[in-house]
């Protein structure tokens, strides 16, 4: 087989949210992501990092996208560089705008996973090089392109697939929500008061969904969001960074914010659930559930495919 000859139409741009991206731009992320998985499981190598460099910039713990962007960056030809807040200036106190353009000229391609997703923005401001959102606490799209991946596996389609977020409308709410009604999906989250997706979020999304034929809920209920879902899917109730408000917010979820039975029970039959890991059992979803559903780790791991497919447009 002849190696996929890749649009350069993405050379050099961020990859920040998923919003900065058209359907159709998606739907070839995707393509592109589904073409690297078959060509990695077939043995067949897909260079399309030869000789190119990532710094991979930390400032949270992580395990699945430092270990995806590492292996896949070296699956590609490439080499990263795993660069810590904890050993980088950053955490002396260099500032962002000199770390962006010192690591532009050494480097090819940047990740970062931090806190404010100012800083991401600022780091892509002054980086002449491209600039992937590893998380922040606002975002996290390479997760999202990676759900979207497994949903397309495992149900043929998006467009038109009811989606339930169930828990904190946090950084996993609000890429899922751009993603999916970018995509066409019908989006429900819900969220106890006091604990609801941003509001621009949810007003960029409902503009997408309108474009798009998706739709996008903000509840209260689980049920009500899971009524008819395709898609359950949950996140931890304490984010990094929200350690202190563990305790607050176990007594804000505990009991009703959780993927159990007989939340499933309302959902479609063969409905698949999904979680961005890690997972808390017997807090937001319950042992049985997620035992229950092994496409969870499909989902873990194409976090490696779509962040090749990211990294090989971007840098191309
Ligand atoms: N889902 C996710 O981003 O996992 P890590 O925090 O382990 O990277
Ligand atoms: N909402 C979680 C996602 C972890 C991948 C966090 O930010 O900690």
């Amino acid at each position: 087989m002849t190696a996929m000859q890749l649009k350069k139409d993405y050379a050099g741009r961020d990859f920040i949210s998923l919003l900065d991206y058209s359907a159709a731009d998606l739907q070839y992320f995707l393509e592109v992501a589904d073409y690297l998985k078959a060509e990695h499981k077939a043995g067949r190598p897909t260079p399309y990092l030869q000789g190119k460099t990532m710094g991979l910039i930390f400032e949270k713990s992580s395990t699945r996208t430092r270990v995806s962007f590492e292996a896949g960056i070296y699956y590609l030809g490439g080499q990263g560089l795993f660069l810590s807040s904890h050993d980088l200036q950053i955490g002396r106190g260099e500032p962002i705008k000199d770390t962006a353009r010192v690591l532009s000229r050494f480097l090819n391609g940047l990740m970062i996973r931090t806190f404010s997703h100012d800083i991401v923005l600022e780091l892509a401001q002054y980086a002449n090089i491209p600039v992937i959102n590893g998380l922040t606490d606002l975002l996290h799209p390479c997760q999202v392109l990676a759900d979207l991946q497994t949903i397309r596996e495992h149900k043929g389609k998006l467009a038109g697939l009811k989606m339930a977020f169930i828990g904190d409308g946090n950084n996993m709410a609000h890429s899922l929500m751009n993603g999916g009604a970018r995509m066409g999906m019908q989006v429900a989250v819900a969220c106890p008061e006091g604990y609801r997706p941003d509001a621009a979020v949810v007003a960029a999304a409902e503009a997408a969904a309108a474009e798009s034929g998706g739709s996008v809920q903000v509840l209260a209920d689980p049920l009500a969001a899971a009524a008819g879902a395709d898609v359950i899917y949950t996140d931890v109730w304490a984010s990094m960074g929200q350690e202190a408000e563990k305790a607050e917010r176990e007594k804000v979820f505990g009991g009703v914010y959780q993927v159990n039975d007989e939340l499933m029970a309302a959902a479609n039959p063969g409905a698949m659930v999904l979680h961005c890991l890690p997972a808390h059992r017997g807090e937001e979803i319950t042992e049985a559930v997620f035992e229950a559903h092994p496409e969870i780790f499909d989902e873990a791991e194409n976090r490696l495919y779509a962040q090749m497919a990211v990294m090989a447009l971007l840098l191309a």
